[in-house]
């Protein structure tokens, strides 16, 4: 084979490439940077230290294979582990509470188990619907803000029994202002040079503060529930209180409890939400698509409520779910690493350790994979399982250290995007033009709505 070195971006002395960075959206300036550079670059971070970035289809398949590369925790999953510590999305493969949780936890997250949640979930819903149905004409929604108290309120309660009771507050509730401020934090710090970083003095007094405030909040949670002894919850605290690892018989940990408890809420409330913001915004601008979607939502909803069935039968919306994750991944990136020394396309070498990250906005926009219309809209792309280019579609990561939240997530914001639909006839407030807003996930910023209720009462 033979060995081309891998295109990389333009540096700027001991800064690096970052300067080529937007830094309130890192993401999206990796994608554009692939549009000039092509499918595989390098760029220079920080102190010499380089990332390999990967957009294109050919290049992922081969990213795929375990034996020779792994997820990483580098960067600001590095920074997340501050207050994620060993929980399941920031550690890494061979720390042995990864393979423990991993298999404790995967029976909670089954399809099977998501009849369990439903009723918990719908609850959440009905929160909303009755919110959206109560409105005064004049006054409009934050979509993205009301899908996070959707999102939050429903892992609280299918998780650890929890309320926030998002929709009883205007501001957001203090234990997701610490972790939001943290995430951010988080975010940022990777692109700071350590000496600035020292000199944000109060930064780093508020993000310590932030971590205590959100531990006491989840431990208190713990605490209560042991006291209280089992009383028969089928929620995720209990599963991780109760349950052993059927390999050693161990069960996990306080510490380790309240780690995979933060992690849930992390992982757990964005993306699903910014999927939900997203899906609202693309189904506004495609009204042909609206119209099949809420169809299907007419004719298989009977009640008020989706039942666990008929939130499987609405399949039209799950495409339309998942064509918006496409275009819209809300957890734009992953990282690997490579485990040995290794060629890749037939011709870039890589050495032992390197980091690689997969740039999903435009990995979903391969033309090989998806064709010339790779910008439109069309969930009919995801009609037949069989024809779905599964190298170029990865909004749920990949392998072993995909998303275990993957079936919930759908299984929240299909039965929620069906009680919108069937409900409420929705309109933009004034001119909306889609702009992204970054933290560790994607939403779409600053977009309010007018809902307005069909017929009938909820
Ligand atoms: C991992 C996306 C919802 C829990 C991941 C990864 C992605 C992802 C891309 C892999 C990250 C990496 O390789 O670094 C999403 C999206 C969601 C979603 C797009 C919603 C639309 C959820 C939910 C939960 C969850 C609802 C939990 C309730 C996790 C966990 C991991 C993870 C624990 C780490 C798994 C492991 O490494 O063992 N998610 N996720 N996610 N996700 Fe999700």
């Amino acid at each position: 084979a033979k060995n081309t070195s891998i295109p990389q971006t333009k540096t700027f002395g001991p800064m690096g490439s970052i300067p080529l960075l937007d830094r309130d959206t890192p993401t999206l300036s990796l994608s554009e940077l692939a549009r000039e550079y092509g499918p595989i670059y390098r760029f220079q971070h920080l102190g010499g230290h380089s990332i390999i970035i990967v957009t294109g289809q050919e290049l992922m398949k081969e990213l795929e294979d375990e034996q020779r590369f792994d997820k990483s925790i580098d960067g600001s999953l590095q920074r997340v582990r501050d207050f994620a510590g060993d929980g399941l999305f920031t550690s890494r493969t061979d720390e042995p509470n990864w393979r423990k949780a991993h298999s404790i936890l995967m029976p909670a997250f089954s399809q099977q188990a998501m009849k369990g949640y439903h009723d918990m979930m719908s609850d959440i819903a009905l929160q909303l619907v009755q919110k959206w149905a109560r409105l005064n004409p004049d006054e409009a929604i934050n979509v993205p803000e009301d899908m996070t108290r959707l999102t939050l309120d429903t892992i609280g309660l299918c998780g650890f029994n929890y309320r926030f009771n998002s929709f009883y507050r205007e501001e957001a509730n203090p234990f997701i202002q610490s972790m939001v401020r943290a995430l951010d934090e988080a975010m940022h710090a990777t692109t700071r040079s350590p000496l600035q970083s020292k000199l944000m003095v109060a930064k780093r007094k508020q993000y310590k503060e932030d971590i205590e405030s959100m531990f006491s909040l989840v431990d208190k949670i713990i605490a209560d529930r042991q006291q209280q002894g089992d009383q028969g919850e089928t929620d995720l605290l209990a599963r991780m209180l109760g349950a052993a690892d059927p390999e050693t018989g161990e069960t996990l940990d306080n510490e380790n409890i309240r780690y995979q408890m933060i992690t849930f809420l992390i992982a757990g409330h964005e993306t699903t939400s910014g999927l939900l913001s997203f899906a609202t915004y693309f189904l506004m601008k495609n009204p042909s698509v609206l119209e099949k979607a809420r169809a299907e939502a007419e004719r298989v909803i009977s009640g008020d409520v989706p039942t666990y069935q008929e939130v499987l039968q609405l399949s039209y919306v799950r495409m339309v779910l998942n064509e918006s994750l496409r275009l819209w991944p809300t957890a734009p990136a992953f990282g690997l690493y490579a485990k040995e020394d290794t060629v890749i396309g037939g011709q870039y070498p890589l050495a032992q350790g390197d980091e690689i990250r997969v740039i999903l906005p435009e990995l979903h926009r391969d033309k090989e994979a998806w064709g010339d219309d790779v910008d439109e809209f069309k969930p009919e792309r995801f009609a037949d399982p069989a024809k779905i280019p599964a190298h170029a579609y990865k909004p749920f990561g990949n392998g072993q250290r995909a998303c275990i939240g993957m079936q919930f997530a759908l299984h929240e914001a299909v039965l929620v995007m069906g009680m919108i639909l069937k409900h409420f006839d929705l309109s933009f407030n004034g001119e909306y033009e889609l702009t992204i807003k970054q933290t560790l996930t994607l939403k779409p910023d600053q977009f309010t709505i007018r809902p307005k209720l069909r017929s009938g009462h909820v």
